[in-house]
């Protein structure tokens, strides 16, 4: 029998993607003075720059890292270089009482959000659990974005209008024929880096269909996109000879971390973007992502698991 999926597979859909993978993202030039953008991982790589660009067009920031001390210096360079105001939460977004806890702060927000990125992500050559028993890069890309969704949800609708963005990447074409939700810690399969990091990134792409839905004609959008192959502090958690290999070989292949803050800034603030919800986007070009990632059964079947995962209540029924 042919795997799910199989016959949906199309070559124009690879060669799009190809070309989309050389393109540059178009640029917006509007201002965003006195808006609220919320970015997670937010002091290295494409999340440092994206921060640096938003707060150069005169946003304010709030960010969720984990560092402390990355976060004050983050603080006060941007504070210093741009004069708007830079906050931050600190939270392991591998810890789910971190990332409820960040939820809660960003809740008590008094001003609207006008952006919520969520960017913060990682990858490991060898699988590690999390303290709540759950595959870390599952909770890291996945799993803390469908939290903060969801526990906000009340407050970015409230607000009329708010834009969500998924950093999310090609790589969920890693996992082909879709998501095993029957092991999801990867105890009865040989774990892999990419197809773990896939099925993170698949998970994210396929509940942004069911958020999309549940947010539509609240002026609340979700879309998700690819941020280039771009060279930043990825992998930095893996061993030497990973790191090597990045350094001397990788990085050399890779394209710059603007083209990657210039499409999320798009994405976030132009015109063009008002309306557009639940779509994939390589850098700034639309995008038909891998077929498992449009499937909205399996969507269902992954939220209903989620839920179940984090305890939580579907809050939008
Ligand atoms: N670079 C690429 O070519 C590429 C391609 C496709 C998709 N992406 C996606 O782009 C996003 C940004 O990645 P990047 O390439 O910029 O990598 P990066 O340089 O490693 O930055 C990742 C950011 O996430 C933060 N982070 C990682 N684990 C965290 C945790 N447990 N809790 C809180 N924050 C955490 C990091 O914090 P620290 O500063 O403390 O380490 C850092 O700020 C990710 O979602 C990644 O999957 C990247």
């Amino acid at each position: 029998m042919l795997p799910k999926y199989f016959n949906e597979y199309k070559v124009s859909n690879i060669s799009a993607m190809i070309r989309n993978n050389g393109r540059n993202p178009k640029i917006c030039t509007d201002n965003f003075t006195g808006r609220l953008v919320v970015i997670s991982g937010a002091t290295s790589g494409i999340g440092y720059i994206t921060a640096m660009k938003f707060a150069s067009q005169g946003a304010d920031l709030l960010c969720i890292n984990r560092n402390e001390k990355k976060s004050a210096a983050l603080k006060e360079e941007i504070e210093r270089k741009w004069g708007v105001s830079c906050k931050y939460i600190i939270a392991d977004l591998s810890n789910l009482s971190d990332i409820r806890n960040a939820a809660a702060q960003l809740i008590k927000v008094e001003r609207s959000i006008d952006v919520l990125i969520h960017n913060a992500g990682a990858y490991l050559t060898k699988r590690e659990m999390t303290q709540d028993g759950i595959e870390k890069i599952f909770v890291v890309n996945y799993l803390s974005s469908f939290i903060i969704n969801t526990l906000l949800s009340e407050k970015l609708k409230s607000q009329g209008r708010a834009r969500i963005i998924l950093v999310s990447s090609e790589g969920h074409r890693f996992v082909p024929w879709g998501l095993e939700l029957n092991d999801l810690n990867w105890q009865k399969r040989r774990y892999s880096g990419l197809k773990s990091y896939g099925s993170a990134k698949l998970a994210q792409l396929q509940s942004m269909l069911i958020f999309a839905d549940r947010f539509s004609s609240s002026g609340v959008t979700i879309n998700a996109m690819h941020p280039g192959a771009v060279r930043s502090e990825t992998g930095q958690e893996n061993g030497a000879f990973y790191r090597w290999i990045k350094k001397h070989v990788y990085d050399r292949m890779l394209r710059p971390t603007e083209i990657s803050s210039e499409s999320i800034y798009y994405l976030g603030v132009s015109k063009e973007m008002e309306g557009v919800s639940g779509k994939f986007f390589n850098l700034t070009t639309m995008e038909e992502p891998a077929p498992p990632a449009l499937d909205k059964q399996a969507a269902f079947e992954l939220w209903e698991k989620t839920l179940e995962i984090t305890g939580m209540q579907d809050i939008f029924v």
